[in-house]
């Protein structure tokens, strides 16, 4: 694209509509930081259960231990690592064990001041899209562009059931569901930064739609706003 002023972009959405493909490729077309702040509630979820040997969530203990996580991203050819305290665990934080516990973490006030901290400072020089659940209301109210993704859950569900057969993670269709329809549950339902449309996202329903479709739409309404600026 031409040399327009950079801006930020937020991303959020439901679980497993699409939202990190799609800002990856957005981040790619645009030559901007992609980070997808859910890998960080996952990798400061993969570190509350080494806390305890017995892989149990203790809100206190991981409050105590906050400063203790250092997360941080590196970009290679065909996307971006995840590293925990020195630690590549982009692969490990996928496995249901994780996933299957991040929402209850993702629930303590403490630990998201102290993500959305980190998420903030990613942001500073602009030029960014950042995807999850709260980006649009709270790590940037101020963000120029705002996507918000909603789509059937069974439909959902069954694109995360494709997307891991692919990999390790051999977990039935009905597992897949239950878990994203708990998840949804906790995300939408938390009292400390619950999943709610920014009232200036542009709300994009992807049940019918594909990841092509979805992308021009966002693409369309980028190209937009940057000519307005
Ligand atoms: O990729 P998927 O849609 O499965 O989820 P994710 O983006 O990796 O996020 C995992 C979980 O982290 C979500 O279900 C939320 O509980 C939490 N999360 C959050 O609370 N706030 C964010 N900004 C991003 C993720």
């Amino acid at each position: 694209m031409a040399n327009h002023q950079k801006i930020i972009i937020a991303i959020d959405g439901f679980a497993a509509t699409g939202k990190s493909s799609i800002a990856k490729r957005l981040s790619n077309s645009l030559n901007y930081i992609h980070i997808d702040s859910g890998s960080m509630y996952r990798a400061a979820t993969l570190f509350a259960l080494r806390l305890d040997s017995k892989n149990n969530l203790n809100p206190k203990k991981i409050i105590q231990s906050l400063s203790e996580i250092k997360i941080e991203f590196k970009t290679i050819e065909d996307g971006q690592l995840i590293f925990l305290n020195n630690e590549n665990v982009s692969s490990e934080i996928r496995k249901p064990h994780v996933t299957n516990q991040v929402s209850k973490l993702a629930k303590i006030p403490e630990l998201r001041s102290y993500l959305v901290k980190l998420q903030k400072e990613f942001g500073r020089d602009k030029g960014i899209i950042m995807d999850g659940r709260d980006i649009g209301t709270i790590v940037f109210p101020e963000a120029e562009c705002k996507f918000f993704l909603v789509g059937n859950v069974e439909v959902r569900a069954k694109r995360r059931y494709f997307e891991q057969r692919n990999k390790d993670n051999k977990e039935t269709y009905e597992k897949v569901l239950k878990s994203l329809i708990n998840r949804d549950k906790l995300d939408t339902d938390r009292i400390s930064s619950p999943l709610v449309k920014a009232e200036d996202a542009v709300k994009i329903d992807v049940s019918d739609l594909t990841i092509d479709d979805v992308y021009n739409r966002m693409w369309s309404h980028i190209k937009k706003k940057l000519n307005k600026i």
